[in-house]
């Protein structure tokens, strides 16, 4: 009789993030290539307390690499921090066989999968947020997606603000992190960044942006989630600066769209690293990459940092605006 196959699951989990298809698929595909039997859990740990799931085959994963979203879903789940629902999630996973798991998320994410291994489940993270801020990779799935959805969405915004000399103040998603909101600024050229890393003084903005503005058709204020509401900053510049202000927050849109060459190429590599741990025995690791090399670091190093913004490119977004 043939040797059963080993069997992994997959899940996605937190704020969705363009990429995480292509790391289903890669999962999936090379699980398969490493003769595993690969099971694919919907809606994240919800799905694993419902026992909500898919085995995946070479076609489940097909069309899906330039897909934004995921097809697994995701959900933020508050049943799986209490007792009853994180037993019932692993009690799921024992009744069906599976004695690894890959879960791509953010920090919340990988929380609940250090918890996992300490009860004796084999997990490794993938790291898959916009808002980049996991310590331990310079990139997390989706950063980079999200990024060139800005870009296009603000060059649309400069049109307009120029038209009719505007400022604008543009409010970009990053929850505490300035991360989105200084690669938005260098990346846009943008004329002011507002980011929780740094101290906000709103009269001081309004003031320069007064003083500078001879002969610029529009300003273009970026503003991270975290720092200040675009509204405040907007009439806080209404009050002090004396000029036309419009207000565009980016929102989800932020979150969609087809992911990047870099979002899947990472995918690739972060995807079958993970699956390649799992058979190597491992548990309780984050895949990501420092300086252009796939690394690996365990949950609790993770977790325990605040991952900062890069000084140097806040103050050269600085240096380029003046
Ligand atoms: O963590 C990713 C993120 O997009 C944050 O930047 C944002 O603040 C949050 O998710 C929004 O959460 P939700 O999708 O639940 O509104």
């Amino acid at each position: 009789m043939a040797k059963e196959k080993r069997k992994i699951a997959v899940l996605t989990s937190g704020g969705d993030a363009s990429g995480m298809n292509p790391v289903i698929r890669t999962v999936t595909r090379y699980g398969i290539y490493q003769n595993l039997e690969v099971y694919g859990f919907y809606e994240g740990y919800k799905g694993l307390i419902n026992n909500n799931f898919k085995v995946l085959d070479l076609n489940s994963v097909g069309g899906i690499i330039d897909r934004g979203g995921t097809f697994l879903y995701s959900a933020r789940s508050e049943e799986f921090k209490r007792s009853r629902g994180f037993k019932k999630a692993i009690g799921n996973l024992k009744a069906n066989g599976i004695d690894g798991l890959v879960v791509v998320g953010g920090d919340g994410t990988f929380r609940g999968a250090h918890e996992l291994h300490e009860k004796g489940v084999q997990v490794i993270g993938i790291p898959a947020t916009i808002d980049n801020d996991i310590a331990g990779t310079d990139y997390s799935i989706g950063f980079d997606t999200s990024l060139n959805v800005i870009i296009d969405l603000i060059s649309k915004i400069r049109d307009t603000a120029s038209s009719h000399d505007r400022i604008f103040v543009i409010e970009v998603m990053g929850r505490d992190s300035g991360l989105i909101a200084v690669n938005t600024g260098v990346a846009c050229g943008g004329d002011y960044i507002l980011i929780p890393e740094m101290e906000v003084d709103l009269a001081k903005v309004a003031k320069q942006i007064r003083n500078h503005r001879k002969g610029k058709r529009h300003t273009l204020i970026i503003v991270a989630e975290g720092a200040a509401k675009a509204s405040d900053v907007a009439s806080s510049i209404k009050i002090h600066a004396g000029h036309d202000v419009r207000v565009s927050v980016l929102g989800h849109i932020q979150r969609g769209g087809s992911p990047s060459a870099m979002d899947r190429i990472l995918a690739a590599e972060f995807g079958s690293k993970a699956v390649d741990l799992l058979i190597e025995g491992k548990s309780d690791y984050m895949v990501g990459i420092r300086s252009m090399k796939i690394e690996v670091s365990r949950f609790e190093d993770v977790l325990k940092v605040k991952k900062g913004i890069d000084k140097d490119l806040y103050k050269l977004a600085h240096i380029l605006s003046l």
